[in-house]
């Protein structure tokens, strides 16, 4: 059975192309990724909107700004099933933790 497609969210679509999109291009799975323009936390919401996205995700991975960290993980974390990972990137900076 064929993976679902999984989001990608970013405010700025240029930034993702830029950045991301050749790595995903480069590792051959740019069919499986549904790019989503936006603002996180609302896109975040309108995951959520759907029943079947809760508990439903493996792995999530936030790079965007530190100030959301907490909004986007109580969202996260309801889309995550028990057991997911969900990672931060530069949780800790000049070594004292802002997670
Ligand atoms: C350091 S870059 C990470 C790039 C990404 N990890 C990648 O590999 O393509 C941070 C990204 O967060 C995005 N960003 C910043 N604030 C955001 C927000 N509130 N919602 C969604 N994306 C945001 C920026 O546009 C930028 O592309």
């Amino acid at each position: 059975m064929p993976l679902p497609a999984t989001p990608t969210i970013d405010i700025d679509r240029e930034t993702y192309e830029q950045v991301g999109l050749p790595i995903i291009k480069k590792a051959g799975v740019e069919h499986k990724i549904d790019f989503i323009e936006s603002e996180a936390v609302p896109a975040l919401d309108k995951l959520l909107e759907n029943p079947e996205n809760e508990g439903s995700f493996d792995f999530a991975y936030v790079d965007a700004d530190k100030v959301n960290n907490w909004n986007y993980h109580e969202r996260l974390l309801k889309l995550l099933k028990v057991g997911g990972l969900v990672v931060y990137e530069h949780t800790l900076q000049s070594s004292s933790s802002i997670a």
